[in-house]
């Protein structure tokens, strides 16, 4: 058995406790053991839901409890975040985040202390929400140079855009849309300024250079100044407006940005609409690759960090391969298994 503690019971916290709990058996099948939730860390109280019974309100609980490998943090901002991630991987935990702020700003500094204390620092659903793009940049591309990340990485601007390109709407209108929808919050500038994505490309500027990127020093413009006119221009052209983050690396040298942008109805980025994110890469020797899926969202963001967990508990196993069983297993009719 492997525990872990959850920090913050909002959307993303409540979907990684029901991933968890929906998907128990394959994850304890890939992991050779179980994961189980010890304690879940909010200042609130839930009456009638199951994490009632394992709720903390005070941190020192966590901390001092030996038993609890993993600490996952879903609590947003930087404090008391970065204070409870601090203090766990100095307490010898790792840690699984989803917290792009934090990561951001203090990701050098975490990262050399996970790697200090011999554990992990991880934080999958930081960017891109449930697209894989972490992993794969620190796994499966470092054969690579990376010369260029472009991506859509912010959902509700996104969405916001694809109203005002479909439905000739305005901006006002479409904020408003997202709003009632859920998706930009009621004050939406950390979205609509782009200052979410930016912090997004700046945690990918750094893994691709190896150095921190501040993200404060990334041009960051948002959608705020884009009109039905503007967008009435663009498609007369057969092209769209997208908020780009793009980092380009050449040499030493690392430019990037944040802008809203006019793409060609060609561009592969051209088709990605609504709260949909998509990041297209740039690798010297592997050339092209491009990563599409949810951006954003309870279960997706949740997807990512539990896969972090489920990560970092196949470490704790000593099983860091991918590994399935010699016995065969029996396939459907041939016509039924590959459609
Ligand atoms: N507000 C963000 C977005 C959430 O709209 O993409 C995911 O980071």
């Amino acid at each position: 058995m492997i525990n872990i503690a959850v920090l913050g019971y909002g959307t993303v916290g409540s979907g990684v406790v029901e991933v968890l709990d929906t998907n128990r058996e394959c994850i304890s099948q890939r992991v050779g053991e179980e994961i189980r939730v010890k304690y879940v860390l909010d200042l609130r109280d839930f009456p009638g839901d199951p994490v009632q019974n394992i709720l903390v309100h005070n941190f020192e609980e966590i901390i001092r409890d030996e038993d609890v490998k993993i600490v996952v943090e879903v609590m947003g901002g930087i404090e008391p975040a970065y204070t409870f991630v601090k203090r766990s991987l100095l307490a010898g935990k790792s840690v699984a985040t989803s917290n792009k702020a934090l990561v951001a700003k203090h990701g050098a500094e975490l990262l050399s202390i996970a790697k200090e204390k011999q554990i992990n620092f991880l934080f999958e659903a930081s960017v891109g929400g449930g697209i894989p793009i972490i992993r794969p940049l620190n796994s499966s591309m470092t054969a690579d140079e990376i010369e260029e990340i472009t991506g859509i990485l912010n959902g509700t601007t996104n969405y916001m855009l694809t109203k005002m390109f479909y439905e000739g709407a305005g901006y006002e209108e479409v904020l408003r849309q997202a709003q009632e929808n859920g998706y930009a919050e009621k004050n939406p500038e950390a979205d609509v300024e782009g200052y979410d994505a930016c912090r997004k490309i700046a945690i990918l500027s750094s893994l691709i250079s190896g150095h921190q990127v501040d993200f404060e020093d990334i041009y960051t413009e948002g959608i705020t100044e884009i009109t039905e006119r503007d967008m009435e221009y663009a498609k007369q052209m057969q092209m769209t407006i997208k908020l780009l983050a793009s980092s380009r690396r050449s040499g030493e040298c690392l430019s990037a940005i944040v802008a809203p942008c006019l793409l060609e109805n060609t561009h592969p980025l051209f088709g990605v609409n609504g709260v949909f994110n998509a990041i297209f890469v740039h690798g010297n020797v592997l050339g092209d690759a491009m990563f599409y899926g949810s951006g954003a969202g309870k279960l997706p963001t949740a997807s990512a960090v539990v896969a972090d967990v489920v990560e970092e508990a196949k470490n704790l196993n000593r099983n860091v391969m991918t590994m399935w069983k010699s016995d065969k297993l029996k396939l459907q009719d041939k016509g039924d298994t590959i459609r």
